[in-house]
């Protein structure tokens, strides 16, 4: 019988990419996807560092897997478990102490190595295998074709972080800044395209600061990748995120002019609108550079809408500090926003600096930002309705007979629509909204 796997997967965008390149390796070796937990022969965790819970919900879920790792155990079934990503590259050794029954753990950097740990395991009968190696090949070169789940896919083009904003892990897990080349980039693309893609976001850490090295050697920039992706037959759709406002240059906002497929939403997260924090936080703009970017960049398309991230009750942030945040929200209107409590994260400098946040006045303040940003959120979609958009259908609705599809500011829709749309753009005139989705007819 065919062996299946499970793969569970926590945190960014960059996660979700790398899973579905886990799974395909699976599948290359034989594997088929499991439905559940409790019938995968191999169980494979993902995970995030980003905050504290996003770690903490990995040891829960381990110690569910543990019980029915046992329970399988009792049927003569073996169960391997394997944590990847960035808790692994972040506490080590230290996930083997805490869970002693996971087999084998590797960082995201080396998950290339995926078929030879799984050979070491099943021959030699080892465990506890961990492999938080930088290593000085990129994974990208040993993994088999990607290939597209539908008619959205992540593409990764750039990988880690130099940025170092004092509350972040993401240097620590994902390493320095990697760009892949622009011949990679565009096989890879065109390889998704070929296996159903309409739609290709452009993925890293921070994007826009992507350098790859073109045929000649010669470095490129993001908008140099861009404009090479929009030549490309069959593409309907192109996204990059996530953005680093400071890395924002005059040829990408020529983009967002120029390039007819590139969707008209970005998100360039802010974290703050005090210029305190800002500088505190290590981010290389002020609230003034920011709000220029965005208006240079609608200025290139007046379409265009923004959405952020933002960090509440950094180390330091006082009640002023709060309200410049909510008065940049009211300033830019957001038509979409992630937002978090700040998070104290182990080898950090912000870990560290005194006045850190009560955590009631975190909560206070995370609750009145998220009010507003709903608000916005609500007041964008409310304005769609009566109006048509373009929606590629990714995915079956709750009801028989409905898909759910994206906007090109990438809301849901929910459509009465054949399941031979699925994956497809259709028009559809939207007919009502709430704060988290739309309703619209095919037409
Ligand atoms: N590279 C992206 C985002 C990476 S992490 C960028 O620079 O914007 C995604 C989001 O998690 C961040 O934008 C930030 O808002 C949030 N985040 C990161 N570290 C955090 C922490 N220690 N506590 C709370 N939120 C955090
Ligand atoms: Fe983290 Fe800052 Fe890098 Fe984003 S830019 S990944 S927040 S260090
Ligand atoms: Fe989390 Fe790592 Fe992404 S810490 S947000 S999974 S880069």
């Amino acid at each position: 019988m065919e062996e299946k796997y499970f793969i569970k997967t926590y945190g960014c965008q960059m996660n979700v990419y790398d899973s579905h390149r886990m799974a395909m390796m699976l599948e290359d070796m034989g594997y088929q996807k499991a439905q559940n937990q409790s019938e995968a022969d191999l169980v494979l965790f993902n995970t995030c560092h980003i905050r504290e819970k996003a770690a903490e919900k990995l040891f829960s879920d381990l110690g569910r897997a543990l019980i029915i790792k046992n329970e399988r155990a009792e049927r003569g079934l073996k169960t391997i478990i394997g944590v990847a990503g960035c808790v692994v590259q972040a506490e080590d050794e230290q996930i083997l102490k805490r869970a002693p029954y996971v087999d084998f753990a590797f960082g995201p950097l080396t998950y290339h190595r995926l078929p030879e740990i799984l050979k070491q395991i099943k021959n030699k009968k080892e465990s506890g295998v961990v492999d938080t190696d930088f290593p000085p090949e990129s994974k990208f070169d040993f993994l088999p074709e990607n290939k597209a789940e539908g008619g959205c896919s992540f593409l990764a083009i750039q990988e880690g972080c130099n940025n170092f904003c004092t509350y972040c892990v993401v240097p620590y897990t994902r390493g320095v800044e990697y760009s892949r080349p622009v011949e990679d980039v565009i096989k890879e693309a065109k390889k998704l395209i070929a296996t159903g893609t309409l739609e290709i976001n452009l993925l890293g850490q921070n994007v826009n600061s992507y350098h790859g090295e073109d045929q000649n050697g010669k470095e490129r920039n993001l908008a140099y990748l861009l404009n090479k992706m929009a030549e490309l037959d069959g593409l309907k759709r192109l996204r990059y995120t996530t953005s680093y406002p400071a890395d924002v240059d005059d040829d990408l906002i020529k983009c967002h002019h120029d390039i007819g497929i590139l969707m008209p939403y970005l998100h360039l997260p802010v974290q703050s609108g005090s210029n305190k924090i800002l500088k505190a936080m290590n981010r290389r703009h002020t609230r003034e550079t920011y709000i220029e970017v965005v208006q240079k960049l609608k200025a290139a398309n007046p379409k265009l809408e923004m959405s952020s991230d933002f960090i509440v009750g950094f180390p330091g942030e006082t009640d002023e500090d709060f309200e410049e945040t909510m008065d940049l929200v009211n300033k830019i209107q957001y038509i979409q926003a992630f937002s978090f409590k700040y998070s104290k994260r182990p080898g950090t400098p912000a870990a560290t600096m005194e006045n850190q946040v009560p955590e009631k006045i975190k909560k206070e303040r995370l609750d009145i930002l998220q009010t507003r940003l709903f608000e916005l959120q609500d007041k964008f979609n409310q304005k769609c309705v009566g109006q048509v958009f373009d929606v590629l259908f990714e995915q079956n609705g709750r009801h028989k007979g409905q898909l759910i599809g994206r906007t090109p500011y990438m809301q849901n829709v929910h459509a009465v629509a054949s399941s031979d749309m699925m994956g497809k753009i259709k028009q559809v005139k939207i007919l009502s909204a709430t704060t988290n989705s739309l309703t619209g007819k095919v037409i």
